[in-house]
């Protein structure tokens, strides 16, 4: 037996998987030695063809984060009518300027090691972009349009026992066919599965928790199966592995096996607190044990009424939240655990609660780190239905397609416990006219058959239009992006009693960029291609974040928000469609890179109700602007403060709740700018000095500053360490005009993966080892390689002092 297990293994290592088996149950992840090309080739998807000379990938993979950016990709002339735009103009980088459109193939070949006649082998796929044409052993084995689909085959009939089977992908990108940058390849993972054929079921196990005390927990399994003469048995354990209940049963319901386990003293799931439990389930035929299966699943109860909003295990709670594209920056859109976490480390610390997948499913790897590290999720589906915003979207595909990949996405995601609720569809042009009320009823009713323990939002625009047709009547969570000043409206037309800020703000500002005088601006293109920090940037539709958070803070009805958005994204560089070169959003509360913008410390300073918040900006080194107005701005958690320009008094400010404006920001509107050293103190509520901090006018860029946000990353091959690069003066002060040329060498144990410095307007591309410093910082990134030893990033500049830090893979 140890001799198979060995060969088994080293098969396996051969192959480039990474393999859990148990037995029962053998789960290959397909991940090294893809073969890969671009282009359309007829043969591609034959066994025998010869792609030798073609690239050698891993996946997740994204072909086209490795640019070069390009003007004339997706280059269009149109007129954008949901950024209530008059006329057509020509567009540019909508899509990130990334050559992302086209035909391309994937090629692999495996040995499915414990697959034999009689077994299931099921090949899954979380998502590929997109077009997906699938073929095993030359024949084609099924199709899925939509890229942000997870979808899978039943491919026994195809697959060879104990010999080499070929994959053969192929993917195909139209123009005009997303708003922002989708991606292109396989970006997320792909699993072989061979099973009994006397087995559970692909996803199709949901665990519930219909009625929680204090004492017990009542832990609904409720599980399709195939075969007769079927029980199974349960054991629900703990993150630390205690075992808490168990059960057997074979009570069954046509294809399903239902039962309740009593859970006794349940810790609850929250994102304060983020219990997890697993069930471990074991299917057996007559004594045969079958089939097995671990399921993560969490205790908490939720809630939706007019009463009270929303209530999370009985206490009501805002979703202080923010929406998220899929890609991660420089890396693309080919998922990587360690970028996801960093994002949620980044969010928590600002104290954000809940994430919204915009405007698509979300990856498993990013619900099972909000399972763990305690954040609500939104889990979207679609950006379009039958009517277009871009001629070749998910339009294209809705009638034939859309029942079938919410399913897949209920169905693969409803054990998470962070999911609190579905929506089906983001601003969708069918929001106007009542065929559009019948297919969001339509959509609604499959969530609901597929889950009913979840609530249905839609994130909805056109408010006057859905007040009018009912179309926000029948949706469960009544959801509005932006227009504040409908708020009041809708939640006295709309029955459900309460409110969501599906999408809000939309503020844009570029990381330590300010342009004078302060204004509140709408729109405003300047020649640098970049936007103004003050915060006080929106677009047409758009609102500055104190606005919604007047409404959150004023009207219990309202029930939170999800901020557009976290962090800056790859596409959609309003305002600068028009204004080449520009190929990413400007919307972040932090930037392309993860470094937060000074907004992040305006959120941070309301929604981190632990830590203390004081933050200062602008940067005070305005050479050229000596005794110009240079407004200062305070964002903190304390209620007044006092500012002082090189030591001079400018008065103290207190948050006044009768303004807007004034409320949640400290605002000193005259200063006249000198360089030196501007300080603010934080007084508490009695008055007393409680916090402070300085900016000082920063001297010539002489020394670099690396700072890891991870010394020790797994040798695994794919996590990520992100160092922050700064450039700083002989005394330490951020030089922030700094745009230095710098390099990057990393040696040892790892490899470097991308750098990437927030600057929307840069065509420098992410993978090569070199990058100005964009408001004198960057972030590079790190890569663990496959076996443990230290790595080392150098970092230098001509004419500045070099530096380097350590990582450890271990
Ligand atoms: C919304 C839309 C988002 C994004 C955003 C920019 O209307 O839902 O996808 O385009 O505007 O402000």
């Amino acid at each position: 037996m140890k001799r198979i297990i060995f060969a088994l293994l080293c098969v396996l290592a051969f192959i480039g998987v990474e393999a859990q088996t148990n037995g029962e149950r053998t789960i290959i992840t397909l991940e090294d030695n893809w073969k890969f090309s671009k282009g359309d080739i007829a043969e591609a998807q034959q066994v025998d063809f010869n792609d030798r000379k073609w690239e050698t990938v891993t996946v997740p993979h994204d072909w086209a984060i490795y640019g070069p950016f390009d003007k004339e990709i997706d280059k269009q002339t149109v007129r954008i009518t949901q950024n209530m735009e008059k006329k057509a103009t020509e567009k540019y980088g909508r899509t990130g300027a990334l050559p992302h459109i086209g035909t391309a193939w994937y090629r692999k070949t495996f040995t499915a090691p414990a697959y034999k006649k009689g077994k299931e082998a099921l090949l899954v796929f979380d998502g590929a972009m997109s077009q997906a044409q699938v073929y095993v052993n030359g024949q084609r084995v099924g199709e899925r349009p939509y890229g942000y689909s997870y979808f899978y085959f039943n491919i026994s009939e195809y697959l060879k026992e104990g010999e080499e089977n070929t994959l053969a992908v192929r993917l195909h990108n139209d123009p005009y066919s997303s708003r922002w940058y989708p991606g292109a390849g396989i970006y997320r993972k792909v699993q072989l599965i061979v099973k009994d054929e006397v087995s559970f079921k692909q996803w199709g196990t949901f665990i519930t928790t219909p009625y929680i005390t204090n004492d017990v927990a009542k832990v609904n399994v409720k599980s399709a199966v195939q075969g007769d003469n079927l029980s199974i048995e349960t054991e629900i354990v703990d993150a630390r592995g205690k075992i808490w209940a168990t059960k057997k049963s074979s009570e069954r319901y046509g294809n399903e096996i239902e039962f309740d386990v009593a859970l006794p003293k349940p810790s609850l799931w929250s994102p304060e607190a983020p219990n997890l439990y697993y069930a471990n389930l074991k299917l057996y035929q007559g004594d045969e044990l079958k089939d097995v299966q671990r399921i993560q699943f969490g205790v908490r109860t939720i809630k939706y009424s007019a009463e009270k909003g929303f209530e999370l295990n009985g206490k009501v709670t805002k979703f202080k939240g923010v929406c998220l594209h899929h890609d991660l920056g420089p890396i693309g859109a080919a998922i990587n655990v360690s970028a996801l976490r960093r994002q949620l480390v980044i969010l928590k610390d600002m104290g954000c609660n809940a994430i919204r997948s915009a405007h698509n499913m979300p990856s498993m790897e990013q619900l099972e780190l909000c399972d763990e590290m305690g954040f609500l999720f939104l889990a979207e589906s679609f950006d379009e239905w039958a009517k277009p915003k871009v001629e070749n979207g998910y339009n294209r595909f809705f009638d034939e397609w859309a029942e079938a990949d919410v399913v897949n996405l209920v169905r693969a995601t409803r054990n998470h416990p962070c999911i609190v609720m579905w929506s089906s569809g983001n601003e969708v042009p069918d929001q106007h006219g009542s065929i559009g009320v019948k297919r969001a009823k339509w959509l609604q009713d499959i969530f609901h058959r597929e889950d009913p323990t979840r609530p249905v939002t839609v994130g909805m625009d056109q408010v006057k239009a859905v007040m009018e047709s009912g179309f926000g009547s029948i949706t469960d969570v009544p959801g509005l992006n932006y227009r504040v000043h409908l708020y009041e409206e809708a939640y006295d037309k709309f029955p459900q009693g309460f409110l969501l800020g599906s999408e809000t703000a939309s503020t844009i500002s570029s990381r330590g960029v300010y342009k004078f005088p302060l204004e509140f601006t709408n729109m405003k293109r300047y020649k640098d291609g970049q936007c103004c920090s003050y915060d006080f940037g929106r677009c047409n539709w758009s609102n500055v974040p104190d606005d919604d958070f007047v409404l959150q803070d004023d009207k219990d009805w309202v029930i939170g928000e999800f901020v557009w958005t976290g962090f800056d994204y790859l596409g959609e560089p309003t305002p600068y469609d028009r204004q080449w070169p520009s190929r990413s959003s400007y919307f972040g509360i932090c930037d392309l890179g993860g470094l937060p913008k000074d907004r992040f410390y305006l959120y941070r300073s309301r929604w981190n109700t632990e830590d203390e918040t004081l933050h200062l900006l602008p940067h005070w080194n305005w050479e050229g602007r000596e005794g110009e107005t240079t407004p200062v701005f305070a964002y903190t958690s304390y209620d007044s403060a006092e500012l002082f320009v090189n030591g001079k008094s400018q008065g103290i400010r207190k948050k006044n709740k009768e303004s807007n404006q004034t409320r949640y920001r400290l605002m000193w509107m005259d200063v006249k700018y000198e360089p030196g050293t501007i300080k603010v103190v934080a007084y508490d509520e009695n008055g007393k000095a409680a916090a402070e901090k300085e900016i000082n006018t920063a001297g010539k860029p002489h020394q670099i500053r690396l700072s890891a946000d991870r010394e020790t990353i797994k040798a695994d091959g794919k996590e990520l360490s992100y160092v922050t690069v700064s450039v700083l003066d002989k005394d330490g002060n951020l030089c922030p005009t700094a745009n230095s040329q710098l390099n990057f060498k990393v040696k040892g144990a790892g490899s470097y993966r991308a750098a990437c410095n927030g600057d929307a307007t840069s065509l420098e591309l992410f993978h090569n080892p070199s990058m100005k410093a964009f408001s004198g910082q960057l972030v590079v990134l790190v890569q663990a390689g496959t076996k443990p030893g230290d790595i080392t990033l150098e970092v230098s500049c001509k004419g500045l002092i070099k530096n380097s830090c350590q990582i450890v893979a271990e």
